[in-house]
């Protein structure tokens, strides 16, 4: 297998460590969620939703959507998944072009028509593949390093136009930008139908990405039982070495879970996933933890709990952003993140019943409006009668 030259990138190694950030979560973490992240907790690094290679070099509008981010974001890291390795050389320019800080290859993807034809953790399956994903991704990286533009691809002029189109969001991202090339990085499972970690990370290391996150499950697993955290320590003991860094992940609900996962097995950073849906407060406190960590002490910092009129707030400005970053037309994917912020309040369950029904932030101020007094009312009658001081 042909080896390119090692892409010379800093990203990774200038992050502080251990690195605490959000993991990839197709349908969730698009730039509007990974917006009010940055907001209100600011993960170390952050990444997009998975993209076809496919879709992305024929500018397919869904694709490119994915691959919006703000600046708030950055460190953004694009995950992009397919089986192609031209696909992949093509993608990894646009990945580059559009400013990105680093490119993620998706090989942990359990989902039916991905896996089965191949791809995301169907990879695992045809490690000379993978390895040759990552050549080519790689190869695409460094040549658009040394100057290769998208015109000298075999892109359709409509994909060039879409792409364009998107750039141009990113007026900080100029024509004649510096062409640094961007890391290279790998997210997998222990294996398809049983741990393999051991040889599959071997696989790995040959194609010298500069970090792998593990998901502590395999593909048969899907999400169920619970991730192992003693093959990721393990799979970690034998990656490092190499210079590779490792980010363990699953089942993290907080800060303090992920303090002590990363004492426990050793890696250099965890991704949490879904502990941060509906829970954008999930990373505040990230530079307490580490130094935590460092000076290895054991008291935890306390998690933020959000109060009521937070969680409002935050349910209108999330939805604010949203329709003006992906517009009001995709609003149907916002309604779920409203439902997920509905807990743990007085009427949450018939609120989330009526916010998945809305279509736009106004029906949402409406609904937080109606919401707040009923809330509030039902908070005042459970209050206890206050007794009259020194009596
Ligand atoms: C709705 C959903 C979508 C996901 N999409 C992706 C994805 O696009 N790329 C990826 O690498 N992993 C994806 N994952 C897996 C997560 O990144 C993560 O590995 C998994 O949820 C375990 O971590 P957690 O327990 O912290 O959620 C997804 C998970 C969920 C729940």
């Amino acid at each position: 297998m042909p080896h390119c030259p090692h892409t010379v990138s800093t990203l990774w190694r200038t992050l502080p460590q251990p690195i605490i950030g959000l993991a990839p979560m197709d349908g969730v973490t698009d730039s509007a969620f990974r917006h009010m992240v940055a907001l209100h907790g600011k993960p170390d690094v952050v990444f997009t939703e998975f993209t076809n290679v496919h879709d992305i070099c024929t500018g397919r509008l869904k694709a490119l959507d994915s691959l919006r981010y703000s600046l708030e974001e950055r460190p953004v890291i694009a995950q992009i998944y397919g089986k192609d390795p031209d696909l992949f050389y093509q993608a990894a320019h646009v990945v580059c072009e559009l400013g990105f800080d680093g490119l993620d290859i998706n090989m942990g993807c359990p989902s039916k028509n991905v896996a089965s034809s191949g791809s995301g953790a169907g990879l695992i399956r045809t490690p000379s593949l993978a390895l040759e994903l990552m050549d080519r991704t790689r190869k695409g990286i460094q040549d658009w390093g040394d100057g290769q533009t998208l015109l000298e691809l075999s892109l359709k002029p409509s994909a060039l136009q879409a792409i364009a189109q998107l750039k141009a969001e990113h007026p900080e991202v100029t024509p004649g930008q510096e062409r640094s090339p961007i890391p290279l990085s790998v997210k997998t499972r222990l294996g398809f139908d049983r741990n393999m970690i051991e040889e599959w990370s071997a696989c790995l290391i040959q194609g010298r990405p500069e970090v792998i996150s593990i998901h502590g499950r395999t593909l048969s697993q899907m999400y169920r039982g619970q991730s192992d955290w003693e093959a990721i320590a393990l799979a970690a003991n034998r990656i490092q070495p190499h210079g590779i860094l490792v980010l363990g992940n699953g089942d993290i609900q907080s800060l303090g879970e992920s303090a002590a996962r990363i004492r426990e097995s050793g890696v250099n950073g965890v991704l949490i996933g879904r502990g941060s849906l509906g829970n954008p407060w999930v990373f505040q406190g990230i530079p307490q933890i580490r130094e935590m960590l460092q000076t290895e002490q054991s008291c935890i910092p306390p998690q933020h709990v959000p109060s009521l009129e937070e969680k409002f707030s935050v349910m209108i400005q999330h939805a604010f952003l949203f329709e003006r970053i992906h517009g009001p037309e995709r609003f149907v994917r916002m309604r779920k993140h409203l439902g997920w912020y509905c807990s743990g309040f007085p009427h949450a369950a018939a609120m989330r019943a009526e916010l998945v029904r809305t279509n736009s932030t106004l029906d949402v101020i409406n609904l937080v409006n109606q919401y707040r007094t009923r809330a509030l009312d039902t908070l005042a009658m459970a209050m206890p009668a206050t007794t009259t001081a020194a009596s």
